[in-house]
């Protein structure tokens, strides 16, 4: 399939996933791998978010696909504004409504892949969206990142290792070079997305060729995370 298609599909794979999409980070439904895996799924949950506050990302926040706001809330905590970008409306909407209340935070819907940064962040934030990058955008892609960020500044990656109780029961996980895999809705309809899984090592060292410095490692099983500037 042709990349802009494929980019396309996944943008309103997500845009149909929307309502849904929690449930494969709450350990619901399709997602429930039984009580142990759970636990540890929500131990290393635990493990990453106690990094992040640890690393506090203050000032102004780029969040890059904000999704339903799952980790915009712990932006909130330490941020004094969050610009958070998505393509789907609806996550937006979501977003919007986990975020009631909270002040300084600004909506952007575009397709990253065509953004332009208009401005620099302080920092800049972004979980399970890396691997949504195809392997030909990378570059481009942290171009954008780096124009939009301040000197001195940092990111904050988090992303899905490779592992097959990481997402739906009924998702067949090629192997791990594989970088289009197929994802289903609940109502079984099914899309294709771009999945490019790193190790903490491999994606230190594909950043270094761009001249980033990463300092990223990984839970015991299912998150890469870290910082990159
Ligand atoms: C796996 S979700 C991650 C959401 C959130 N960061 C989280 O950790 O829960 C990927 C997000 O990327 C968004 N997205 C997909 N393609 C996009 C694109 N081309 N431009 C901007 N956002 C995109 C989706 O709408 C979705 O909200």
């Amino acid at each position: 399939m042709d990349t802009k298609d494929l980019l396309s599909e996944q943008i309103a794979y997500y845009r149909a996933r929307a309502n849904e999409y929690d449930e494969w980070f709450l350990r619901q439904g399709r997602y429930d791998r039984g009580p142990e895996l759970n636990a540890r799924w929500q131990s290393e949950v635990t493990e990453v978010r106690v990094a992040l506050d640890a690393f506090n990302l203050t000032g102004d926040i780029l969040e890059l696909a904000c999704g339903t706001g799952l980790w915009t809330e712990q932006l909130t905590q330490t941020a004094s504004s969050i610009t958070a970008i998505d393509s789907s409306p609806e996550m937006i909407e979501l977003n919007r409504q986990r975020l009631i209340g909270k002040k300084n935070i600004r909506y952007v819907q575009t397709n990253i892949f065509d953004w332009k940064p208009d401005r620099q962040y302080d920092n800049i934030f972004f979980s399970f969206w890396l691997s949504h990058v195809p392997h030909e955008q990378f570059d481009a892609f942290w171009n954008s990142v780096r124009q939009a960020l301040r000197p001195g500044g940092s990111i904050f990656v988090i992303d899905s290792l490779y592992d097959e109780q990481s997402t739906a029961r009924n998702h067949h996980l090629p192997d791990k070079e594989a970088t289009i895999l197929e994802r289903r809705l609940n109502s079984g309809e099914i899309y294709h997305v771009v999945k490019v899984f790193y190790t903490p090592d491999e994606l230190t060292q594909r950043l270094a060729l761009l001249g980033l410095q990463a300092d990223l490692t990984q839970t015991s099983r299912f998150f890469l995370y870290g910082i990159v500037y």
